[in-house]
C-alpha cells in the first residue's frame, strides 16, 4: 500500500546512553557503590523518533552518529524501529554519549556529550530541505547546535510545517523561535529556566503563550500534563503505574503526542494518548527500548477500560 501520510521528521540527537544503576545518585564529592551498568541507545531526538515509529507512524531522521564503535548500533536501532535513516551521516569522531545515573526510585541525572550531534549544522539540514518541506510535523529538541535549530525552524516557517520544540536541555532561544513553534513542551525544570516562577502551571502557560507560542504542553511527570491551545486550557490526568526507569519518558510523550495530533486527535485527547505511552515507558528499562508499540498502548488502555 502506498504511504500517504506525511512523515514526522525529527531533526535531533542520537546518543549512546551509559546507564549506571545506583541506590542513590551521588552528591558532589560522594562515592557510592552501583548495582549495574549498561549501554543502551538514547538521545532525545532519536528517542522521540522511535516513540513515534513504534506507534506505526512514518518517521524520518536528520542527524549524525560517529564513526566509533557505537555508530552502527545507534543507526541499526533506529532503522529496526522503523525510522527512515537514509539521510543520516556517519561523521568522523565520537558518537553522542550520555553518562546517566539511575536511582532505585527511578529518578535520573544525565550528562550529554554531543560528539557527532555537535556536527549537525545548517549546511547538512539544507541538503535535506525537501525532507523538511514534505514533513507533516518537525520535532526538535536542544541537543544540536542552536544555529542548526534556528535554521531548521526558519525553514519550517517558510514551508508552513508545524514544529514541536522540546526545550531540553533548556537553553536561551532566539526571538524568532517563539513565533515559529506550534507546540512547546517543557517539563517543570525546563519551564523554570524560562520563567522566574514555574511553580503554578496555569501562570507558566500564560506567560509562555504571551511570548507568541500558539500551543504549550507542560509535562509534569506523575501529575500528568497541562495543555493550552486555541484559547482553552486544562489538565490531562496521568496513569498510575509503578515507575522503574523515567529516562526518556518525556521523549516518549512527545513522539506519541505528535502521532496523535497528526491522526486528528484534539490536543487534550492527544496528550492523554501520550500520557498512556509514557506511563508504559516508565515501567520498562532503557530509553528507546522502553517505547511502546500501538498494540501495547491499546492493551494498556483496554486494561483500564479506556479508548482514546
Ligand atoms: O531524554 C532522555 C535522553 O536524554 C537520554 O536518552 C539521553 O541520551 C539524553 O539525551
Amino acid at each position: 500500500m502506498t504511504e500517504t501520510r506525511k512523515p514526522i521528521v525529527v531533526v535531533g540527537s542520537v546518543t549512546m546512553d551509559m546507564v549506571t544503576r545506583t541506590p542513590q545518585i551521588p552528591r558532589v564529592g560522594q562515592t557510592v557503590i552501583g548495582t549495574s551498568f549498561s549501554t543502551t541507545p538514547g538521545g532525545k531526538g532519536a528517542n522521540q523518533a522511535v516513540a513515534a515509529a513504534r506507534l506505526g507512524y512514518p518517521v524520518q531522521f536528520l542527524g549524525m552518529v560517529g564513526d566509533d564503535v557505537f555508530g552502527p548500533e545507534l543507526l541499526e536501532n533506529l532503522s529496526s524501529a522503523g525510522v527512515n535513516t537514509s539521510a543520516m551521516i556517519t561523521a568522523p569522531g565520537s558518537s553522542g554519549l550520555a553518562p546517566i545515573f539511575l536511582s532505585e526510585s527511578g529518578q535520573n541525572a544525565i550528562v550529554v556529550v554531543p560528539g557527532a550531534n555537535g556536527k549537525v549544522d545548517s549546511a547538512y539540514v539544507d541538503k535535506h530541505v525537501d525532507v523538511i518541506r514534505n514533513a507533516g510535523m518537525v520535532l526538535c529538541q536542544l541537543e544540536l547546535p542552536m544555529a542548526t535549530i534556528d535554521y531548521t525552524l526558519a525553514l519550517c516557517a517558510q514551508f508552513d510545517v508545524p514544529v514541536m520544540l522540546d526545550p531540553a536541555p533548556a537553553a536561551a532561544l532566539s526571538d524568532p523561535v517563539w513565533k515559529q513553534v506550534a507546540w512547546f513542551t517543557p517539563n517543570e525544570t525546563e519551564a523554570a529556566f524560562y520563567l522566574d516562577d514555574a511553580s503554578h502551571p496555569e501562570t507558566v502557560a500564560a506567560a509562555l503563550l504571551a511570548r507568541g507560542l500558539p500551543g504549550v504542553v507542560l509535562k509534569r511527570g506523575a501529575e500528568g500534563a497541562y495543555v493550552v491551545a486555541s484559547g482553552k486550557a486544562g489538565w490531562v490526568q496521568p496513569f498510575a503505574v509503578n515507575a522503574i526507569d523515567t529516562v526518556a519518558a518525556g521523549d516518549c510523550f512527545n513522539g506519541a503526542f505528535a502521532v496523535a495530533l497528526l491522526e486528528g486527535k484534539d490536543p487534550w485527547a492527544a496528550a492523554r494518548f501520550a500520557c498512556a505511552a509514557s506511563a508504559i515507558s516508565v515501567t520498562r528499562h532503557g530509553a528507546q527500548a522502553s517505547m511502546p508499540t500501538r498494540d501495547d498502548l491499546y492493551a494498556f488502555l483496554a486494561d483500564r477500560g479506556e479508548t482514546i
